[in-house]
């Protein structure tokens, strides 16, 4: 380690001598060899995501649904909704009422909105969406609803798209012609782009009216499929280029009782016949109370795996274990009574890979997928801990492997990153056999820089680790403070190249959590932000994207007198090789303030061609994309002819991907 002693002094000289010059660099190259010999295979699931439905990810931000309780069975089932009667500015209160009727006997969709218009005052109902509705000028939206109208005496609906001053953006007219229960739809064309527009729906005629499923939809969404999700956001995931998509959670799987757990078979079928239920993330936080956020499960297990299969992503989906949030009630199934939950997992197999004539693969059929998803994982539990989540696993282990022996279970060692919890789980884990374990770690910056050698000395004997959930914390866990900073981005950046160093043990990775909107998150930080009408991809994001656009398949050597980079003298690095495209990919991250110059020593007579170099930095560790200045951190790319010496200056506080082409007789493959 002289050498990048000896270097970063000279750097500290030269900072000095050279302040409000061009950034300092050291005078000394720091010798860097590469040995093409692939000591590993690097995972197709290396990198993926995890998609939890909290900060309003599904509802009011992925599935594109503009209108917020729109079956009236949030708990307060008029929540979200106005009418004259409740607007203390209006001029029509007596225009009508509107109130809820509440069928119990209705096994999913219990509530439907009764409504009485008294003369022809303008009696209107306005749905505000998820803190409003983002409209785009020139785009179509489709509006559908339920009515029925025994008397046939209210003759028309008119639904408008207004703005805050109530200025109309949209506007159609749809003529009741049915007289019992029937479905509507009809498209409005947006004449401005809005982010908070609301919808007004106006009747024409007097009478008796019931009304349910009032729904709104872009017609531009992903795959410009019909009530779909939204196409920026699955963009953002899609150029990820992700290994796999863990769904749906987190601790919304395993909810704050029992009864709050997520059920996957409540999310199939009709949107309309699916339940709609309150998040756990609903008032969990003081800080961040969200009284509005409920589960319509419009985005459900068939879309969960619909999108897996549009991004190429492995599915992962995790099922509750029988323990609710040990945060919250830690609630059990007794044992004895533990079956219908491993009855779920065993139908989801099948739903997601059973043929046509099997019950639950009959059901995959029927929604449109006649062929298999191809699920090879699934997670037990998520965040539990101690010996009741041990005794539960083991009996899902058994069952399962029994019938599915090729099925990869997920099991988890708890909510800590270390600790005595976290030993137990892994040792009892270990003695069962299990597959994978997934760990997960919000921690502070200085955790993620020194735990580049976290894996190192794990053992090679026991499961693979998934790192399913981490993120670097600018101020504390669950703090609303939390910054998507470049710092923190760098810290992580560190972190994963001692993920990857470690990729015949680590097999998947993801952030999280992954999106939140800007007015209705929980928790922060997060990878994608999002508002009404943008995304934006935070420097978290470009660190993912990048280290998942080049992961390349195997992993070789890349070593500082015969060590890994690990930060020493705050420098980290990994390496790859990829038998595709016949590259040796170089992960550099410098966490000094200087440049560092690099000699980098390849093996001899092994590169061909320009070497593409990837750059990810700025000039201020607390630096931020925003939806003013999205680019701040984006990524800068350059070719450059390397020798097999070659001089790289890597910038402060960056991160360098280096790509350089290489004959292919040179590229070694792990078997
Ligand atoms: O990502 C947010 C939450 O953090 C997840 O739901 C949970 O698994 C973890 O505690």
């Amino acid at each position: 380690m002289k050498n990048i002693r000896a270097a970063l002094k000279t750097i500290s000289f030269f900072s000095v001598f050279s302040l409000c010059s061009t950034p300092s660099v050291a005078q000394e190259n720091i010798p860097l060899d590469v040995d093409l010999t692939a000591s590993a295979n690097i995972q197709p699931t290396m990198y993926g995501i995890f998609f939890e439905d909290i900060n309003f990810s599904a509802d009011g931000g992925l599935y594109a649904e503009l209108v917020k309780n729109r079956s009236f069975e949030f708990e307060q089932p008029m929540m979200g909704w106005s009418q004259p009667a409740t607007d203390p500015y209006a001029t029509n209160e007596n225009s009508g009422i509107a109130n809820t009727l509440h069928f119990a006997d209705n096994k999913t969709n219990k509530n439907v909105l009764r409504i009485n218009v008294f003369n022809d005052q303008h009696y209107s109902l306005v749905n505000e969406g998820f803190r409003g509705m983002g409209i785009h000028n020139g785009e179509g939206y489709l509006l559908s609803f339920y009515a029925n109208n025994p008397n046939r005496t209210i003759k028309n609906v008119v639904a408008q798209l207004i703005d805050a001053k109530g200025e109309i953006i949209a506007s159609t007219k749809v003529s009741l012609a049915h007289a019992d229960w029937h479905k509507y739809e009809s498209r409005l064309v947006a004449k401005r782009t809005e982010e908070k527009a609301s919808l007004r729906i106006s009747f024409e005629g007097t009478g008796t009216l019931d009304m349910d499923m009032v729904s709104l939809f872009p017609n531009n969404t992903w795959k410009g499929r019909e009530k779909g999700l939204r196409k920026d956001l699955v963009q953002l995931l899609a150029d990820l280029k992700p290994g796999f998509l863990r769904f749906p959670g987190g601790c919304i799987i395993e909810g704050r009782t029992l009864a709050q757990r997520y059920q996957w078979k409540n999310t199939l079928g009709q949107t309309d016949s699916r339940p709609t239920m309150v998040s756990r993330w609903n008032t969990e936080f003081k800080h961040k109370l969200t009284p509005d956020y409920f589960q319509s499960f419009g985005l459900g297990f068939y879309e969960y795996f619909q999108l897996a299969e549009d991004l190429g992503a492995e599915p992962i989906p995790v099922l509750s274990c029988g323990i609710a949030c040990q945060f919250n009630t830690g609630e059990l199934v007794p044992v004895s009574e533990l079956d219908p939950y491993i009855q779920d997992a065993l139908d989801l197999i099948e739903f997601a890979n059973g043929t046509a004539d099997s019950p639950w693969g009959k059901v995959r059929v029927e929604m449109g997928h006649p062929k298999p998803f191809n699920l090879k994982y699934i997670g037990i539990g998520n965040e539990q801990w101690g010996p009741q989540y041990i005794e539960r696993y083991k009996i899902f282990q058994t069952v399962l492997k029994k019938k599915y022996p090729d099925i990869i279970l997920v099991s988890g060692s708890g909510p800590f990153a270390e600790g005595q919890m976290f030993d137990y789980a892994h040792r009892e884990l270990k003695k069962l056999g299990a597959d994978i374990i997934d760990e997960h770690y919000y921690k502070d910056i200085a955790w993620f820089k020194n735990n580049a050698t976290r894996y190192d000395d794990y053992d090679r004997n026991g499961p693979k680790i998934f790192a399913g959930e981490y993120a670097a914390q600018s101020v504390a866990v669950v703090s609303p403070d939390n910054k998507n900073s470049w710092e923190t981005a760098l810290a992580e950046a560190a972190f994963m190249t001692g993920l990857e160093r470690n990729a015949d043990l680590v097999h998947m990775t993801s952030y999280a959590p992954l999106m939140a909107h800007t007015e209705a998150w929980q928790w922060s930080p997060n990878m994608i932000w999002f508002n009404n009408l943008q995304a934006l991809a935070t420097a978290n994001y470009q660190v993912q994207k990048l280290f998942s656009n080049n992961k390349g398949t195997e992993l070789v050597r890349i070593t500082h007198d015969g060590k890994p980079l690990t930060g020493q003298d705050g420098l980290y690095a990994s390496a790859v090789t990829d038998k595709q495209n016949k590259s040796l990919t170089l992960k550099l991250v410098n966490t000094n303030a200087q440049a560092l110059n690099i000699q980098l020593n390849m093996p001899a007579g092994v590169m061909k061609g320009k070497a593409t170099v990837t750059l990810l930095s700025a000039n201020n560790l607390q630096a931020e994309n925003s939806f003013a200045s999205p680019s701040v951190i984006t990524p800068i790319t350059h070719t450059e002819k390397f020798n097999n010496v070659a001089t790289y200056k890597a910038p402060p506080h960056s991160v360098s991907v280096i790509s350089i082409p290489v004959m292919q007789k040179n590229i070694s493959v792990k078997q």
